[in-house]
């Protein structure tokens, strides 16, 4: 676990010429910092508002998982998203944060991480980083976004759950030593901003897609999709426009959409 706990003022000067991260709510404790900021949502909370927390008590991960969140172990933090999309892009918002992390992460400590669609972000194929993306909606139109982010900081192997202990690493196991946990807050945020509004919201989207295709370890693999009580075999050849990874299976072209309640592995070659 790092040795202090976050010091807020730091985050904020780090922030003070972006224009994510204003406010940002910074609790000692919160059940998950997604419920926190879709309440601040709810209640009309400006876009790029952003929350912390030194733990989570009820963290929650995609596919209705738990996600890991001891003291001082990660970066726990959500960000309010007020995008001019339509819910059919939603998606692209989380990409947009995948593609932002990775870049944060190689700017911020010189690592080459790789996404694993839809946006799982890996070292040397185990996990460092999740993402969770949340949208609300009127009709079609997207009137806020969540973008929950949690990177494993210092989290000792041994102390994560077993079932994911071997496929899970961190930044100290990956660096050797403690880092900074608020430069990494101060970084992401300010990439999110780079990746959503003046990418996304600009009209850039094949700007983003070209960008996540490039970090993207998932295309070129065979994979195992698996829905209910379906499993197809494919190769993952592309990204869509929506954001949906598009595998080529014996049964032709299939879009699958994160949304969707599949699953996806990299099959393990014979
Ligand atoms: C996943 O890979 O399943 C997504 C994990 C997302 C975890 C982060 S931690 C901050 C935010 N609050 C939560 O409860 N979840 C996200």
């Amino acid at each position: 676990m790092s040795t202090r706990n976050l010091d807020l003022a730091v985050v904020e000067k780090a922030l003070k010429s972006c224009p994510f991260g204003h406010p940002v709510f910074f609790r000692e404790t919160l059940s998950s910092t997604q419920e926190l900021a879709k309440e601040l949502a709810r209640s009309g909370a400006a876009e790029g508002t952003l929350v912390l927390a030194e733990r989570q008590s009820d963290g929650r991960g995609r596919l209705g998982r738990r996600w890991f969140s001891p003291k001082r172990g990660g970066v726990y933090m959500s960000i309010v998203l007020r995008p001019p999309i339509l819910l059919s892009d939603a998606q692209l918002l989380s990409l947009a944060a995948a593609v932002a992390i990775s870049e944060a992460i190689d700017k911020v400590y010189n690592l080459k991480v790789q996404v694993k669609w839809p946006n799982d972000i890996l070292y040397d194929q185990k996990k460092l980083c999740g993402i969770l993306g949340e949208a609300a909606a009127v009709g079609e139109q997207v009137i806020y976004s969540i973008i929950g982010i949690g990177v494993n900081v210092d989290i000792l192997p041994s102390l994560l759950p077993a079932e994911i202990r071997e496929r899970a690493t961190s930044l100290r196991d990956i660096l050797g030593h403690e880092v900074c946990r608020e430069d990494l807050i101060a970084a992401i945020t300010k990439e999110i901003y780079r990746w959503t509004k003046e990418t996304l919201y600009e009209g850039k989207k094949e700007e983003l897609l070209h960008e996540y295709e490039r970090r993207c370890g998932t295309l070129g693999q065979e994979v195992v999709v698996e829905s209910g009580q379906k499993v197809l075999r494919g190769v993952a050849k592309a990204i869509g426009p929506d954001g949906a990874l598009v595998v080529s299976t014996a049964e032709g072209d299939l879009s699958i959409t994160a949304a969707a309640a599949y699953r996806l592995r990299t099959a393990r070659l014979a």
